[in-house]
């Protein structure tokens, strides 16, 4: 990668403490996204997800540091960035379709009413509120109301979307459905996209990276994780793809006990925040089974040599698709999904259970 479409370089967010001075959320951070990538954010809950997103929205200032958005520093919210919230804020007087045009509408001015409508009722359909167009939001569901959201914020035809959680709130096969209609409307369009998420699968079925976050207070972002799946997997099965175990239990494993004792790895492997260690798992093995170091050009960062590791298991791959061996005998015990009554579908979610949610002491889910 040798473009930074989005850079963020050094950012630090610090609120004032309950009692008397400040409370560090996040420390020195910095990442760049290329155009067109998708990129998830995952970790605990408190650790500052939400604060980075709305930092990258223009909607938060950081503290020390900036953000570059194709070679401009953020200086507030733009139509160029969507926003898909962790709650819904829409607007609770407007109708689906009313709040839907009215986000249309600050995009394209002059557009026609007629015009506006036919717009909007194509991204209503497209994430299935087909006749609800009328009703307001006290009328609607929790996931329906997340469904206008993401409906408000494609009809834009953003550069960038920046999504929290958008799918928390639906059932398994409205949400499954929508990742399926984000990833392709993405893809399409050259979107680039970061997103937070809780749930594992759903990053390593959407997301081209995947970024992990120590807990807070003074988070910091620990790895990079390179998706070792083919960009053209689908959600009915990319679990059955031999490297799928290596990243997941890679990112669980960072989620249920790394994240806590990342301060350790940190002095250990002499970290360096301008060059966030890359992970590929599932990439040969060099050496011992702990991460080991290659000397390779990280093209995430865009930033020269820095540590690449790759861990997990490497698998003897057969061919994708149509592949053999089960791995599913690598399943971590420590891991509870949180639609343990759903059967193990196309989908499986694996969303912490929520005391590891709660990893982190700030605070509950917003
Ligand atoms: N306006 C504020 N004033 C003081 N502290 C704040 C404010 N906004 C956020 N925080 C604190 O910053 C920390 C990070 O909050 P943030 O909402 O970014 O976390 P998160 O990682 O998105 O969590 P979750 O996964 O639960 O959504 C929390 O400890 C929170 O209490
Ligand atoms: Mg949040």
């Amino acid at each position: 990668m040798t473009e930074k479409f989005i850079s963020i370089e050094g950012i630090t967010k610090r609120f004032p403490a309950p009692g008397g001075g400040t409370t560090t959320v996040f420390e020195d951070l910095w990442l760049s996204m290329a155009r067109g990538e998708f990129v998830c954010i995952i970790g605990h809950s408190g650790c500052g997800k939400t604060t980075v997103l709305n930092i990258l929205a223009g909607l938060d200032e950081p503290s020390d540091g900036t953000v570059i958005v194709d070679n401009q520093a953020i200086e507030g919210p733009s139509l160029d960035r969507a926003v898909i919230f962790q709650g819904h804020a829409l607007l609770p007087w407007r109708t689906v379709m009313g709040n839907v045009t009215y986000a249309v509408a600050s995009k394209w001015r002059s557009m026609r009413k007629d015009k506006l409508q036919r717009h909007a009722q194509k991204f209503i359909d497209l994430v299935g509120l087909t006749g609800a167009e009328h009703k307001r939001p006290a009328e609607l569901s929790g996931g329906m109301k997340q469904r206008v959201g993401i409906a408000r914020a494609l009809s834009i035809e953003p550069k960038i979307m920046l999504m929290d959680e958008p799918f928390s709130a639906l059932d398994a096969l409205t949400r499954g459905t929508l990742q399926d209609e984000v990833r392709r409307i993405c893809l399409e369009t050259g979107q680039t996209v970061f997103m937070i998420t809780h749930d594992v699968d759903e990053a390593i079925y959407l997301a081209d990276r995947v970024v992990l976050m120590t807990n807070g207070p003074e988070a910091v972002l620990a790895e990079i994780v390179e998706n070792p799946l083919p960009k053209e997997r689908k959600r009915t099965d990319f679990h059955k793809h031999p490297l799928y175990y290596g990243v997941r239990n890679h990112i669980i494993d960072f989620l249920v006990s790394r994240s806590k004792s990342f301060a350790a790895e940190m002095n250990e492997r002499g970290y360096d925040r301008r060059h966030v260690p890359v992970a590929r798992p599932g990439a040969p093995q060099v050496g011992s089974t702990r991460p080991a170091t290659l000397d390779t050009t990280d093209p995430g960062q865009a930033r020269g040599p820095m540590p690449v590791v790759a861990t997990g298991t490497a698998m003897p791959a057969p061919s994708w698709p149509g592949l053999s061996p089960q791995v599913g005998s690598t399943r971590p015990a420590a891991l509870n999904t949180t639609d343990s009554g759903q059967a193990r579908g196309p989908m499986p979610s694996t969303s912490l259970p929520d005391e590891e949610r709660r990893g982190c002491p700030a605070q509950g889910r917003a």
